[in-house]
């Protein structure tokens, strides 16, 4: 019989560490999952199970931390999303390639044997098809976190092939949340229209009304994380990242949703300096290669989503 795997998750107080944690602890059980992050996570997590406070920047803590707990699976979703990384280009470049690289060479060395690594939409630029942007269009992104996701794609495969590293990572979309708060993305505008729309009753969006961009409800997102790092090494044909799809929507459109539930709820188009990000992105994306190679399907549509999400948020 296998061992049981110990996993790290670094990046725990981030929006899809929250809900990762959770899902990983029920799955594998909460003494087996270790929670690490710079900053404190929420009481869910750190009442229920270990977490280590670490930046993902100290390297021999980082491998301490994987030693001292025969740690065998690095989930490392530690980054600075689009809109903060444009702030910060210097501090995400490097946040978003060493943290890679120590834990790639963590891999390569034998201390870890399976990794998750996330990539993103933004790998896309302005020359990619706008609809259905297909697993193999031109990636000429425009920005600096889309630059890292491209070059750290790019590094997975490198290490998969070169040095046998099991890397798996998938290009999410923009993820919505009722557990936590989106980091400074720009598809965060997606979480706080609930917030707003609940709370105010009403919303002033930073995006223009029919900007459409891939979108998923986190839920999904979770369980395609799950999906991908469990299914058998052969399914993973793919080790630079897999387009990844649930739901595309322009705000317009989540306004309209969420007046169905909350008819008194308005909204302002004010858009601000994201808006330049949002257009160099794909509207929607095409996943067939993720479908194929290990079985992918999202359950949410923006209707569903809405109702959960403002049924949660109550
Ligand atoms: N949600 C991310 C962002 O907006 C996209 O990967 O930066």
């Amino acid at each position: 019989m296998k061992k049981k795997d110990t996993i790290l998750v670094i990046g725990a107080a981030g929006q899809i560490g929250t809900d990762l944690v959770l899902a990983l602890r029920k799955k594998h059980g909460t003494e087996n999952v270790i929670a690490a992050d710079i900053n404190i996570p929420s009481k869910q997590i750190t009442e229920n199970g270990l977490f280590v406070q670490l930046d993902v920047l100290d390297k021999t803590k980082v491998e301490n931390t994987v030693k001292t707990h025969k740690v065998t699976q690095v989930y490392l979703l530690a980054a600075l999303l689009s809109a903060t990384a444009e702030k910060k280009p210097d501090f995400a470049w490097k946040l978003n390639m060493v943290s890679l690289f120590t834990i790639l060479n963590l891999a390569k060395n034998k201390l870890i044997e399976k990794v998750f690594w996330p990539s993103s939409i933004a790998v896309f630029g302005p020359n990619a098809p706008k609809q259905n942007c297909n697993q193999y269009a031109v990636t000429d992104p425009q920005t600096v976190y889309g630059i890292s996701k491209l070059a750290g794609e790019r590094w997975c495969e490198y290490y998969n092939k070169n040095y046998n590293v099991d890397v798996r990572s998938l290009r999410y979309p923009g993820l919505i949340s009722y557990k936590s708060d989106p980091g400074g993305g720009t598809t965060d505008y997606a979480v706080h229209i609930y917030h707003e729309a609940l709370k105010n009753k009403h919303y002033d969006c930073y995006l223009s009304e029919n900007t459409a961009l891939p979108m998923m409800y986190m839920e999904d997102a979770i369980n395609a994380t799950l999906q991908i790092m469990d299914t058998d090494s052969k399914n993973i044909k793919i080790r630079s990242s897999y387009n990844l799809s649930g739901i595309s929507f322009t705000p317009k459109q989540v306004f309209e949703s969420i007046k169905l539930h909350i008819p008194n709820f308005t909204i302002n188009y004010k858009p601000d300096e994201r808006q330049k990000i949002a257009d160099s992105w794909p509207a929607s994306i095409n996943d067939s290669n993720a479908r194929e190679d290990w079985g992918w399907n999202e359950a949410f549509d923006l209707k569903k989503m809405s109702s959960e999400m403002l049924k949660r948020l109550k």
